[in-house]
Parts: structure tokens; sequence; C-alpha cells
């Protein structure tokens, strides 16, 4: 291989690229009172948008779940999960208090890339088939109870304006999801209709958020989990507020008690540590000056932030020689999974990192380069884990405002999901640390971030449940 350079000494490259490291570093710092910030911007701006719609990035929508599942329910119940780049469907057979869960059956299918920028009616036809199929096989494990439909918890991940526990308008789509013609629409009209089309007979009883499905399963099993928090190809977080602590509340919901909060707090973007390479990626996105939280900490993004940065680094510093692979030039062709793995590699060649580097960017590298570039995806995953650490820190500080006591005070469970969270442990770690350097070892000791796996299925099926049209 050539290791002519395009400009200057081998001194000059080296000193280029870390140059462009330091930099890195220092605008991707979290320090505690940078954490402590974001966390304090967290709180303040849940309040206005509990105060006010439109007043705060966070939409802080109202669910319309006061009936979260008590372990009573009975029956079969369906559930549906759209959210990234899978749909899941699943069944559940509830048997009430004692036996609880019987059953369950689940499937994923992968979403065909072009069905992410065709019309709503392509997708949500593809959905109903997708359900149809799952439904046809259900067998003797699960009964319909008599005289009932079947109902189906709708878990749509994105940001839905609420009318109703069943029903909801799409404000917008995240993710990189460009379906024309769903926003504005009630996205459980645009299923039924979908249903109705491949002659499919199921009955939506609850329209939730991936969020509010993670909480109200991780709920079922656990009463302390009062926060949940989703990580994976996007993030969010929902958690229960007291109904009177909500001054935009529409009058015909009871004031006493608590409801579910999904605070869409992607969009969140007060005092972030943010770099030229953050500006890049946002100004080329589908959704630009939108979602800024979630372009900094979430599993869609952070694979392209470190290839912009290392691209950087192969054209102003030559870390790779003097050519630059086309595929390394090619956005997102670097995936948050693959720089999770470079982080796994324990090599002493560091092998992992070399064939991951090649295989997916074309680069041909040498340790030194290596260890630059895992030196970045580091930098990348602290400042996401850190800042989810500094959100979660905000939501309970908001909590413990309005509630004295009863969030530090006990055992606080925050329940976690989503791909990011679940494979990523370094993310994981840096999460946890944040969250304790914010509280301190005392209070942190009460707060237990918990993994729950594909609650937002099973919870979704849950609310179905709770929320039956055929309750007595
Ligand atoms: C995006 C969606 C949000 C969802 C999150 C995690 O932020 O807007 O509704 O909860 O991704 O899937």
């Amino acid at each position: 291989r050539m290791s002519i350079r395009s400009s200057g000494s081998s001194t000059d490259t080296l000193s280029s690229v870390t140059q462009i490291l330091t930099k890195l570093h220092k605008d991707c710092a979290t320090p505690v009172p940078v954490l402590r910030h974001v966390a304090d911007s967290m709180a303040n701006d849940m309040r206005a948008g509990l105060a006010v719609d439109g007043s705060s990035d966070l939409k802080m929508i109202l669910s319309y779940v006061d009936a979260l599942p008590t372990g009573n329910e009975k029956g079969l119940f369906y559930a549906l999960d759209l959210g990234g780049t899978n749909f899941r469907v699943l069944r559940v057979q509830l048997g009430g208090t004692d036996q609880r869960v019987i059953a369950t059956e689940a499937e994923q299918v992968s979403i065909p890339q072009e069905l992410m920028f065709g019309t709503s009616e392509e997708l949500f036809d593809f959905i109903a088939s997708g359900l149809a199929k799952f439904a046809e096989k259900e067998n003797g494990e699960f009964q319909l109870s008599q005289g009932r439909n079947r109902e189906l918890g709708f878990t749509f991940s994105f940001p839905v304006k609420q009318t109703s526990i069943d029903s909801g308008v799409l404000i917008k789509w995240t993710k990189g999801f460009a379906v024309s013609g769903t926003a504005g629409r009630d996205v459980v009209a645009c299923l039924n209709e979908a249903m109705k089309r491949q002659g499919l007979e199921m009955q939506v009883s609850a329209l939730v958020n991936d969020t509010v499905g993670t909480l109200a399963g991780a709920k079922y099993w656990d009463n302390d989990v009062m926060i949940a928090v989703i990580l994976g190809t996007g993030t969010n977080a929902c958690y229960v507020e007291r109904t009177d602590a909500i001054p935009k509340l529409p009058g015909q919901i009871s004031k006493s008690g608590t409801t579910i909060i999904n605070t869409e707090w992607g969009a969140f973007s007060t005092g972030l540590p943010l770099t030229e390479f953050d500006r890049g990626m946002d100004a080329a996105s589908i959704n630009p000056g939108e979602q800024i939280f979630e372009k900094t900490i979430s599993g869609m993004y952070l694979g392209e932030i470190v290839r912009r940065v290392v691209l950087e680094m192969a054209e102003t510093g030559s870390l790779f020689g003097s050519s630059i692979p086309e595929k390394l030039q090619t956005p997102f062709s670097l995936r948050t999974p693959h720089i999770c793995a470079m982080q796994q590699d324990t090599t002493t060649n560091l092998d992992a990192v070399g064939s991951i580097l090649f295989n997916e960017a074309g680069i041909e590298s040498n340790m030194g380069a290596r260890k630059m570039v895992l030196e970045v995806c580091d930098t990348i995953a602290k400042r996401g884990g850190r800042l989810a650490g500094a959100g979660i820190v905000g939501i309970l500080q908001k909590m413990e405002d309005d509630m004295e006591g009863l969030i530090f005070g006990k055992r606080t469970v925050v329940a976690m999901d989503g791909g990011l969270y679940e494979n990523y442990p370094q993310y994981r770690t840096y999460l946890q640390d944040a969250v304790t350097d914010l509280l301190g070892p005392a209070l942190s000791e009460n707060i237990v971030i918990e993994h729950s796996k594909d609650g937002s299925g099973i919870g979704a099926a849950l609310l179905a449940a709770a929320n039956s049209k055929y309750k007595p």
C-alpha cells in the first residue's frame, strides 16, 4: 500500500489528527457542571411543556393512560409495535392475578427501506398484512373469550397527539421515516382502514408510545417503576405525573390521580455540548434543527457522527494515507452496532477494529489509526451515555420537586429498553456514571436503572387489556 501523504510530513499529519481529537474531546466534554445544566434545563423544559402546549422543546404529551394493568386482566390480547427498523407482533394470554402471563408468542418483521419513503397506505398495508399472517397462526394455547373480538395494543413510536387512549394524530415522523400522508392523521384510523383492506378483524383498544408500553409492562411486575426510557434507534422517556401538576390538562380529565406523560425528550436541545460534526449531520438530515438530543445520544446517529469525525481525520490529517475510500464518504456507512463492536475488541492487534473499518468503510488501517478511531468512538459514546444519564436525572429532579421524598426517599425504578442500551456496555456504564456523579452515591443508591427487555410489546397488550372494550 502507498504510504505517501497528501500533505506535509508524517509529523504534520499526526499533529493535525491529534488536533482534531483534542478539539473533539473538548467539544464533547461532559463534566458535572455541564451535566447539571442539562438536567436542570430538562426539568425546566418539562415544566414549560406541561403548562402550555407549544411552549417548550418538550411536547409533554398526555398518554390518556390512567388505567394501568393491575394483574387481574384475563384473556387473549395482541400487540403491534412500529417504531424503527422493525415491526413486531405479539399475542399474550393473560390468566388474571394468580397466573398472570400464561403464554406469549412474538414475531419480528423488518421494514423494507423503500416503505420508509413511500405512502401511508403502503406502510399500513404492509403492517396489517404482517399482523393478519401472524393472527392466522393462532393456536390452541391461545383462547379468545366467548363473545369477544380480538383486541390490539398499538405501539406507535413517533410523536402522536393523543386524543384518547385509542386515538391520536401523528405530529411528524422522526428517525428517518418520511412516509407521505400520515402526518396530521389519526394513526389508529390508518391502521383500521388497512386491517379492513386485509379482511382482518381486530379492535384497537390502546394506542401507546413505546416508552409508555415499556412503563406499563415494567410496572406490571414492579410497582416502583416510575420512568421508562428508550435508547434505541431513537430516544424518548415517559414518567408517572400527578394530574394536578399538569396545568394544560383538558377539563374532562380528573385532576386527582396520576397519568403517564410522554416527554418526547428527543426534541430537547438546551445546553448540549455539540460539535461541527453534529451540525453537519443535522444540516444533512431530513429534519434539520429537530430532534437534537436524539441526534446526539441515540443509535441511529452515533455511528454517523463517528464516521464524520473519521472522515475529517482522513481528509485533513491523512489518517489512512493519501486515499479517501468512497465508502467512508458515504453517509451512514458506519453504524452504531459497528462502533459498538469495535469497542468490544480485546485482541492485541485490534483485528476486529481493522476488519470492521475495512468491511464497512473500505479503510486499510495500521495500529495507530485503529487506536485513533477507537478514541473517537469512545468520545461519542461517552458523551451520549452521560447526556442520557443527565436527562434521566432531570426527570427525577422534576418529579422530586413535585412529590417531595416520594422519589429520592425510596426505591425508584427506571425501566430501560432499546438496542443501544441493551447492546452497548460502555454506553450503559457512562450513563450510570453520570447518574451517580449527579446524584451522589447516597441518593443514587435508591435509583435503580433496570433493563426491561421488550417490555413495550407486552406493555401495549396489557394496556389493551386494561382498557378493554369488554370490561364489565
Ligand atoms: C423517537 C420518537 C418517539 C419514540 C422514540 C424511541 O424519538 O419520536 O416517539 O418514543 O423515538 O423509539
